[in-house]
Parts: C-alpha cells; sequence; structure tokens
C-alpha cells in the first residue's frame, strides 16, 4: 500500500515543484546529482509553512515523522537495528504489533563481525541488512553501534565492534555503505562516550580531549567522512556536564562544524530534554521523548516535545532564528531524497538463501577458537560415537531479548540442531544442565524448576558420552548481555564453573563453546581441553557452530577486545568506582588513551586471551616482513609486505596485524597502536605475500594544546604478528 502511494507523492511532488525537471537527463553526474538534490530541497522548503517545518523535525509514532501531506512529502519510517531488522512496533507503543510478515534473517551480532576481521564480508553483511530492510520498507535502519569496549561489564558491547578504534573503523565503514547502497540510511549510534548501560540516561562522562579523539570519536569520523552515513543517533548520557544528544561541542563543533556531516542527527529515544539546546547544538530529529516526565505515552503528547511546540512558539516570538529550523527541514528533507523520495528505489528482498549464506559467512569467520589441547577439535563425525551436547545455551533462543537490537527471525538454528544436521554418523545426546526461567528477564536460576534433577541429569548424560561439548557463556537476559544495564558481575551466572567441574569429573573429555558478546572470567579454563568463542549469532548459529566444530570449516577468528584474567586488571576498573560505573553523577575515565590491550601491553598486565588472538586448525608462519622505506616524509606512507606460509594439511585464513609505537614521545602514548591489519585465505602448504599501506598521517596524536592532530617526527616502532601478543617482527623506521 505505502508502495502506490509513495510513487504518487513522488509524481505529485516532483511535478508540482520542478517544472525543470523533465529536462533532467541520463547523463547526470553525482555532481549534478547533489546539485539538483540542493535545489529540489531548496524548492520544497520555500512551500514549507513554519508549522510544517517543525512538525518534520519530531516524531509522530514510535518509530515514524510527519511528512506533508498536502505536497506529497512523505513520513519518515525508522526500524531497529544493527543485526537484522526488528519486529514492527505499535503505533504508540513499546509493545509489538502482532504482524505476522516481518520475520526476517537474523545477522551475527556485530562483534562477530569485527572478529572475522573481514571489511569484504561488512559490505555484503550491509547489502544485505539494507536489502531486508527496504523490503519491510524502512528509511533508516537504527545501526550500526561503534561504541567502544570499554569494560566488559557492558550490556550493550555485543552490539559494537570491539576496543579498538582502528578496527571499529575498517569494519563500520563498509557495512554503512552497503545498508546505503539500498537507498536505505544507516544511522551510526550512540553518539558519543556511551560505554555503559548502567545510569545511561543520566551518568556525566568526564573524559580528555586525546581520549575522545583517539579513541571514542574514530569509528563515528569514518562513518561520516569515509561512509558518508546519513544519520547519526545522539547518545542518552552526558559528556562535560551537557546531554551528548545536543551537545555544544559533540553535535554542532565537531560532527556538523568540523567533520561537516550533511546528514541528520536522530535522537536516542527519550535522550532529549531540552528545547533551546536542540535547537541550537545540532539535533534535527527528535523520537521517543516521555513528555509526561514518566517515559509513557499521554494523548497527543507529540506536541509537547522539546521540538514541537516550544520549538514553534520559540520561532515565532524570534527567540530562535527562523535559519536554525531550515537547517533542519534541509537534513531531512536531504535524508528523504536519499531514500524514501529517490526515484527507482528497488523493493529490496527477505529471508533469501544469500541472506542466510552471508549470516553463515560472517558468523563462520567471526568464530574464535581460543584453545585446542589434545586436538580436541575438530570433533570427526563417526560412527559409534556419541557427543553429549549440554547447557541450556545450546538451545535457548539468542536473538529473543537483550533490548532494542532484538529480533523476530523466520528461523533461528540453535546449537544442537546445527550439531544434530550435520553429524550423520555420531550420535548426538543432551541435557539442559540448568535453566534459567523462560522470560528474558530472569537473572537467578528460579529455585522453583528443579534444579537438582536437570543437574544431576546432565551429569549422568556426560557419563554416557565419548565426548562432552559443553555450552555456556551468557544470555540476552536483563543485566546481562542485554541493554538497559550492565553485568553486576565478571564471572559466568548460574554455576556454571561447578557445574564444568562436575562435568569433567565425569568425563575427562570435555570442549566447551562460550556464548557470549563480552570477555569473561575464566577460572575453569584448565577443565576444557577445548575452548570456542561462539559469539550470537543470529538465524544461522547453528550451522556455522557445526560447520566450525565439525572441521569443514578451519576457525579464523581473532578477538576484538583482550581477555582479561580478572576484572580489575582492565583499565576502566583499575582506578575504582569514580571510573566505572561512577558515583551515580560522573564518571572520570582514568585510563584515557589506555583502553583495551593499550592498557594491557603499556601496563604489562598479561590477558588471559589478548586483542586480536585467535587459533587455527593449521599452522601459519609470518616471514618477510619488510617496509619498503625506512625514511618517511609526513605525507608519505609506510608499506609493510609479509609473507604468509600455511604450514599445516588444511587451508585457512590469518589476519596479519600491524601495530605502531613510539618509545620516545613528547606526550604519554600507548606501546602500540593497530594501524593496519589484512586478513588472507592461504591453501595448506602454500605461501601469500600481503602489504599493507599505513598512511604516515595515522600515527598523529591528539595535541590538547593546539586542539590538533600532529605528526610527531623522530623513531617510530612496526609491530607485526598474528595478535597484539604475538609479534613476529619488530622494524624501526623514522618520520622526518
Ligand atoms: C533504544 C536504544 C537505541 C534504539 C532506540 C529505539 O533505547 O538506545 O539504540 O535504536 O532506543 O529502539
Amino acid at each position: 500500500m505505502k508502495n502506490t502511494f509513495r510513487q504518487y507523492y513522488i509524481v505529485t511532488l516532483l511535478l508540482l515543484t520542478f517544472p525543470f525537471f523533465g529536462t533532467l537527463t541520463a547523463q547526470n553526474t553525482s555532481a549534478n546529482t547533489s546539485n539538483t538534490i540542493e535545489k529540489k530541497i531548496d524548492s520544497i522548503l520555500s512551500l514549507l509553512t513554519l508549522e510544517e517545518k517543525v512538525a518534520m523535525c519530531h516524531a509522530q509514532s514510535k518509530f515514524s515523522t510527519k511528512g506533508v501531506e498536502r505536497l506529497g512529502i512523505p513520513e519518515l519510517w525508522m526500524s531497529d537495528g544493527p543485526h537484522g531488522v526488528r519486529a514492527e512496533i505499535s503505533w504508540d507503543s513499546w509493545d509489538y504489533a502482532g504482524w505476522t510478515n516481518d520475520s526476517i534473517t537474523a545477522f551475527p551480532a556485530l562483534t562477530c563481525l569485527a572478529a572475522s576481521f573481514n571489511p569484504d564480508l561488512s559490505a555484503k553483511f550491509g547489502k544485505s541488512i539494507g536489502e531486508e530492510a527496504l523490503y519491510r520498507e524502512k528509511d533508516v535502519l537504527l545501526g550500526p553501534g561503534v561504541n567502544i569496549y570499554r569494560t566488559p561489564l557492558n550490556g550493550r558491547n555485543f552490539e559494537y565492534l570491539g576496543e579498538d578504534p582502528f578496527l571499529a573503523s575498517k569494519m563500520v565503514v563498509p557495512y554503512i555503505k552497503g545498508v546505503q547502497k539500498n537507498n536505505v540510511a544507516a544511522c551510526v549510534k550512540h553518539f558519543a562516550l556511551n560505554n555503559q548501560e548502567h545510569w545511561r540516561s543520566t551518568i556525566n562522562v568526564e573524559a580528555s580531549d586525546r581520549a575522545l579523539h583517539e579513541i571514542y570519536l574514530p569509528a563515528f569520523k569514518a562513518a561520516v567522512q569515509d561512509a558518508g552515513v546519513w544519520a547519526v543517533m545522539g547518545a542518552y548520557n552526558k559528556f562535560r556536564g551537557q546531554y551528548t544528544t545536543h551537545h555544544e561541542l559533540l553535535t554542532k563543533t565537531i560532527l556538523k562544524g568540523d567533520w561537516a556531516y550533511d546528514g541528520v542527527v536522530i535522537s536516542d529515544w527519550s535522550s532529549t530534554h531540552d528545547t533551546m539546546e536542540a535547537a541550537l547544538n545540532g539535533l534535527d530529529l527528535e523520537m521517543g521523548t516521555g513528555t509526561d516526565g514518566l517515559g509513557t505515552t499521554t494523548a497527543n503528547h507529540y506536541d509537547y516535545y522539546y521540538l514541537a511546540s516550544p520549538f514553534l512558539k520559540a520561532l515565532k516570538n524570534g527567540d530562535i532564528n527562523a535559519s536554525v529550523v531550515d537547517d533542519k527541514v534541509k537534513r531531512i528533507l536531504r535524508l528523504m531524497l536519499r531514500t524514501t523520495l529517490k526515484s527507482n528505489r528497488g523493493f529490496g528482498n527477505i529471508n533469501t538463501k544469500a541472506h542466510h549464506n552471508v549470516a553463515r559467512r560472517v558468523a563462520q569467520e567471526g568464530i574464535v577458537l581460543l584453545k585446542n589441547e589434545n586436538n580436541f577439535f575438530p570433533i570427526e563425525d563417526k560412527e559409534g560415537l556419541t557427543i553429549a551436547v549440554i547447557g541450556e545455551n545450546a538451545t535457548r533462543s539468542m536473538t529473543a531479548g537483550g533490548g532494542s537490537s532484538e529480533l523476530k527471525p523466520q528461523f533461528e538454528i540453535s546449537p544442537l540442531e546445527g550439531m544434530k544436521q550435520r553429524y550423520k554418523n555420531a550420535k548426538i545426546i543432551h541435557a539442559m544442565g540448568y535453566h534459567t526461567g523462560p522470560s528474558v528477564y530472569d537473572n537467578i536460576i528460579p529455585s522453583t524448576l528443579n534444579q537438582d534433577s536437570l543437574r544431576l541429569q546432565a551429569i549422568e548424560t556426560a557419563k554416557k558420552a565419548d565426548i562432552v561439548l559443553y555450552v555456556g557463556g551468557l544470555n540476552k537476559s536483563h543485566l546481562q548481555d542485554c541493554e538497559g544495564d550492565d553485568r553486576q558481575s565478571y564471572e559466568l551466572p548460574y554455576n556454571q564453573e561447578a557445574f564444568i567441574s562436575e562435568l569433567k569429573a565425569v568425563n575427562p573429555n570435555l570442549g566447551m563453546l562460550l556464548v557470549t558478546g563480552n570477555a569473561v572470567a575464566t577460572p575453569w579454563l584448565p577443565k576444557v581441553d577445548g575452548l570456542i568463542q561462539t559469539w550470537y549469532l543470529g538465524s544461522m548459529a547453528g550451522h556455522a557452530i557445526a560447520d566450525v566444530v565439525s572441521g569443514d570449516v578451519n576457525p579464523s577468528g581473532k578477538l576484538p577486545f583482550s581477555f582479561a584474567k580478572k576484572l580489575e586488571d582492565n583499565g576502566a576498573h583499575f582506578y575504582g568506582e569514580s571510573s566505572y560505573p561512577g558515583d551515580g553523577t560522573d564518571q572520570h575515565y582514568k585510563e584515557d588513551i589506555l583502553v583495551g590491550y593499550r592498557w594491557f601491553d603499556t601496563k604489562k598486565i598479561t590477558p588471559r586471551y589478548a586483542f586480536g588472538y585467535g587459533l587455527s586448525y593449521t599452522n601459519f608462519s609470518l616471514s618477510d616482513i619488510t617496509t619498503r622505506s625506512n625514511k618517511l616524509k609526513r605525507d608519505g606512507s609506510i608499506t609493510v609486505s609479509c609473507k604468509v606460509t600455511n604450514n599445516g594439511s588444511i587451508d585457512g585464513a590469518e589476519v596479519v596485524q600491524v601495530y605502531v609505537g613510539k618509545k620516545k614521545s613528547k606526550v604519554k602514548r600507548a606501546l602500540k597502536e593497530l594501524k593496519g591489519f589484512n586478513k588472507v585465505h592461504v591453501t595448506s602448504g602454500a605461501s601469500k605475500t600481503v602489504s599493507i599501506d599505513i598512511p604516515v598521517s595515522t600515527l598523529a596524536f591528539y595535541n590538547e594544546d593546539t586542539s590538533d592532530w600532529e605528526i610527531e617526527k623522530g623513531d617510530y616502532i612496526i609491530y607485526v604478528g598474528n595478535a597484539s601478543n604475538n609479534i613476529s617482527k619488530q622494524i624501526k623506521i623514522s618520520v622526518k
């Protein structure tokens, strides 16, 4: 229905307002096209009344904003989320609308995408999810999220791209381009410094300019300047005392000023708090405000939005200049002309084999093999072999729950289902071991359920098996990997440590799949021979897991964040409560630029597993590591070349990582920082040489005195390896 009206609107609109439209020729260059768009915008703007302009700047329902019906300007429709298109939500409440045609493909969580270290896969991911958003007639997809992984307790880390700003930047750009190829806007979020869920809507973050520019902004800057993202979502928290959604430094000076962003700033849902700030600091579209203060909706409450009647009143009495609302409306019209008003927009597609294959590929390449003693993995599909797949996470849905990124997939293959379908000769048996309650909001094991019988039954099952595969980890319940709050401990919940010991006691042949979007404490590690980090993988989870467990696929994922041995080893937890979670009002990022492996390397703390680490079923060696020149000009680039040899009998892929550090510097520096990587597939016995270019400009640090980037002259060290803690060679270079 909407499509027909949409075509009608477009015809009416274009005929009505662009008499010269017919003269446009097919030879439009992109410059002309953007000129044309700008001319269209100006023409439409001149036709709008002030009331119509203001109405376009705020919600009319939970996930849509008003158009201008008399001119044929359509509504704008948005939907979560980063891993798939969320089920339809009701007009004016958070309830699902109960549609029967909104099941979709659930793609892996973005932490898994980051772990693939494969930008080409990210492009495929973005294109596929964009096609599904277009089919579901959404103009804005509310994702991807790129907030940096600062603490392993953050409930939403599973939605983001890890602890390193360079990796996050390189992985987010192809995703956004892929989405927007479908004439659907991506909406990079949450801008900025939303690195925890605890007290998210009130906490005031204090962080240095260097931490801001070198750690927390780069992925957003790449989204704007390299991917040309069409929408940015503000965040809930404050920064230096002001709400980030309408922040003079962040949204006005940096985003729309320095970065010359031409898209729309959308608030998070009820992250808007002030009319003048929203008007003057760059908020364009206010969504989800709970105007009665209780967060719930009352009759015609959309008129009370900060950018509704109070905004109109301020414009009418001259407190706010008309140019302010015009700028917002021009950005919104630009967004519309790139999406819902784009001619030949296409219709997208949904739940296709192609999308399922992309979901499976991302999962296969993101899964990380962390430990593999006694060749526990891969497990052969052998006649007479009995494999016990144990744990609630072997069957529990991981697309339900987790908050706004939750999905209603057309199907979700569980780890157990995937193992059963793959293993035709071996016998697969199963026991839950524990049950955490049907609701996604149960965080403790309810005593009502007879837990003991579940546990004992699992022990018996383990006794009967040749091999035990325990599927443990976290889930999408409240206070776990879930929006709205953080985990309250670093340990695995539900007494899993004791349970793992009990399984080991009755069957020494024990391996484990860790289903999480975060690092966890691993005191149980000695008990398991094999350990695989399997993330939240969406619709094709069980197939991708069985692909790797069976050896059909050789794992090639690398950790996008460090696994600390204990919580206080993390920089965010080293300085106590004032640094995490804060005192309820303020929070100080005292580790400053030393986030993640930057902290572990510089403070010489050994993590359980390091950033960039991941094993393979084969083994690779890096050799012939050279840089083309060792004396570099500032506008030059370092070209690192490295030969990768697959010494094993199985084809596989390795990720060559290039870090750069500066021992002598006039400012504090991390020991080394990721500045390049290249994932290369090498068949068994073969070698391939990769070359990685690192522009000298990326070595710059942010000088807080000059408030600008600066490249320091002198010597740097180039570290080349296949993990941040496994460097094959160091090369000294100097910048003149
Ligand atoms: C939520 C999330 C945001 C989401 C929005 C709409 O609170 O913070 O990521 O897109 O509201 O559901």
